[in-house]
């Protein structure tokens, strides 16, 4: 089956373009990433996997406009990301939530930032929709308190998702979620995203979510002076279910190839001696099913 481009592939210049970035605090004689640099096509979904400390959320933040860089820029849709904007709707890793408000004046607030001259009923009309995509009508007007850690992360992605950004940035936005709820959630993603023709940048420790949700997978090197070592292009169709897609022949070289990256590669490849400007490669391309995806591995550019 042929795989159909992300919508936005072949126009050019891409909707998100990272160039040059990097981190470094002062007193340390490294930085913690340099050289970052990568682009996302309009409707493209990424993800981005690498060890605990080597600059992911740092990354995200400096994507939203929450944080600054050391060195490089991000443009994005054509302009320079100086200061955050409701173009980009955040879930945090933490999931950062106004604890003296209740789950419909946090989403309400956001809403009511984005859309000012809304009136309350078209404000309360947009929160339950997005409080009921989540699975939470039944607790919006409870506090943040009264609600566990996975009910906590689902109100932060209605948030985000309520207020329609141009782009998602989501850090870890289901690493609270038992395995169920997590099925569902990502199901619901998936689901928006295909229809509303979303980009999203997602960060993530799973390898198998990875896999089902992602077009293309940034592997991020270990700290000090990590990078982004490879893109790495899912060539599996986009409309993959997470009931069938183990069937395909080209999910266990792809599994396969980011579980190594993981475990030896990335490794090898602190103290920046991964590429500034990282290959893109299809492993599992028109691969036997059971094939060593070192014999797979096929670079594209
Ligand atoms: N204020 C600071 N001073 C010095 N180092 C810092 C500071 N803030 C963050 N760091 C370092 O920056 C690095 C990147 O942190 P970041 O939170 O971006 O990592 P991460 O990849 O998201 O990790 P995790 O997977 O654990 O969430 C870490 O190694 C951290 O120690
Ligand atoms: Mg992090």
């Amino acid at each position: 089956m042929l795989n159909k481009p992300a919508p936005g592939a072949a126009s050019g210049r891409p909707f998100l373009q990272v160039e040059g970035l990097a981190k470094a605090y002062p007193g340390s004689s490294e930085p913690v990433f340099d050289e970052v640099n990568f682009g996302i096509d309009r409707g493209e979904f990424v993800c981005i996997i690498g060890h605990s400390g080597c600059g992911k959320t740092t990354i995200l933040n400096v994507l939203a406009g929450l944080e600054g860089a050391s060195a490089g820029h991000v443009f994005m849709d054509g302009r320079e990301v100086a200061g955050p904007s409701l173009e980009r709707g955040v879930v945090f890793q933490g999931h950062a939530l106004m604890p003296w408000l209740t789950v419909r004046k946090n989403i309400a607030f956001a809403v009511r930032s984005k859309w000012p001259d809304w009136t309350s009923a078209q404000v309360d009309a947009q929160v339950q929709k997005y409080v009921a995509l989540v699975g939470l009508s039944g607790a919006i007007d409870k506090k943040p308190s009264a609600l566990s850690g996975g009910m906590k992360q689902r109100v932060g992605i209605a948030r985000a998702f309520a207020i329609e950004p141009k782009m998602l940035l989501l850090d870890e936005p289901f690493g609270a979620l038992d395995a169920l709820t997590r099925g569902t959630i990502q199901d619901e993603l998936l689901a928006i995203v295909r229809e509303t023709q979303q980009t999203v940048f997602m960060i993530t420790h799973d390898v198998d979510e990875t896999v089902l949700l992602a077009d293309k997978i940034l592997l991020m090197s270990n700290g000090p002076q990590a990078r982004v070592a490879e893109i790495v292009r899912n060539t599996m169709p986009r409309d993959r279910q997470r009931a069938t897609v183990h069937h395909d022949p080209q999910y266990y070289p792809l599994r396969n190839h980011l579980v190594d990256f993981l475990v030896a590669r990335s490794k090898d490849l602190s103290h920046g001696k991964a590429p500034a400007h990282p290959p893109t490669v299809e492993p599992g391309r028109g691969a036997l099913a059971d094939a060593p995806p070192s014999v797979t591995l096929k670079a594209v550019a």
